[in-house]
């Protein structure tokens, strides 16, 4: 059996499911990892599974040792990786594309209702025994039916979104650099007519060097007032001093966030601003989704092996 490294603990059945396949060797404490810890882990391993938690950046690759032939990101994002070094040094990597997009669009939905439904100030009023019973004025909030959804970044997970969102007799919108087939949704070329017809943006865009703090003040002072921000995809697309400020005028009626800069430092304001639905980085945290995501890591895996180019397989 070929021998791996998982750098954090997996729900139980997916633990097992590794090692029906490999000789595997778990991070038994489940403490973050520093680069120089994954490396020193890596010795002797013939892969190394590896999580969005955990970087590989230039020098950690080069210090990877020669055992190690393949990565396995147990991730749809990469941005953890240097891909280019990992490239250079002949190492393949696989990833777990498709597999959450359902997931993750399910979380774009509850962030979305939870931000316009003024959730988070609804479940503290009640948990915090603050509740005097219903009133007509209580937390009046936002309707999403037939709202005008903005979605930034039309790939598998902004489909499946849109998908959702018609259900809600939502107006699907986005912005990408090209367009899609005809049905996909009304496309915007134009970023600033796609910001001020989006009653609901949706963040769905990889992070990248281009799109890191992409929602900054000079965007989002071009959505229309009141409108709602959610973020699935990473906390480095947003300016937060922006979006919290943004939130606190009063310009926008709230955000969904499921993912933050600095992961898992948050920004102050997020602890106080109750427009403002928070969710801890658990897109594509479902069992259904995390088996799915292991197949997808050990089938590449196994297929790297076997000399064969699995259809995940990012390099
Ligand atoms: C992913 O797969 O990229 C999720 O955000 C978990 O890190």
């Amino acid at each position: 059996m070929k021998r791996i490294f998982v750098t954090r603990r997996l729900p139980e059945p997916v633990e097992a499911r590794f090692a029906r396949s490999f000789d595997v060797t778990m991070n038994v404490g489940d403490r973050r990892l520093s680069s120089a810890d994954v490396v020193a882990a890596c010795d002797g391993m013939d892969a190394l599974v590896i999580n969005t938690s955990e970087r590989l950046d230039a020098a950690a690759v080069a210090g990877l040792p020669p055992s190690l032939k393949a990565v396995g990101t147990y991730s749809v994002g990469h941005e953890h990786l240097d891909l280019d070094a990992l490239r250079a040094r002949g190492i393949p990597v696989v990833y777990t594309p498709d597999v959450l997009s359902a997931s993750v669009a399910d979380n774009a939905m509850l962030l979305m209702l939870g931000a316009a439904r003024r959730a988070r100030e609804g479940q503290a009023l009640i948990v915090e025994g603050r509740w005097k019973g219903w009133g007509p004025r209580q937390l009046i909030g936002t309707e999403v039916t037939g709202k005008r959804l903005g979605i930034f970044g039309m790939g598998r997970i902004g489909r499946e979104i849109a998908g959702r969102a018609r259900a809600f007799d939502m107006e699907i919108g986005y912005h990408n650099r090209r367009p899609l087939e005809a049905g996909a949704g009304l496309y915007f070329a134009d970023e600033r007519e796609f910001l001020s017809r989006s009653d609901i943006l949706v963040i769905a865009a990889p992070a990248s060097p281009e799109t890191r703090y992409w929602l900054n003040a000079e965007r989002i002072v071009r959505l229309p007032q009141g409108a709602l921000v959610v973020n699935i995809a990473r906390g480095s697309l947003v300016d937060d001093d922006a979006l919290t400020a943004a939130v606190e005028s009063g310009h926008l009626a709230g955000a969904g966030l499921d993912v933050f800069d600095g992961e898992p430092d948050v920004h102050p304001a997020y602890l106080r601003l109750e427009r403002i639905y928070v969710q801890p980085h658990i897109g594509s945290s479902t069992l259904e989704t995390r088996l799915a995501m292991a197949e997808h890591v050990i089938s590449g895996l196994e297929a790297l092996f076997a000399g064969r180019n699995p259809p995940n397989r990012l390099v």
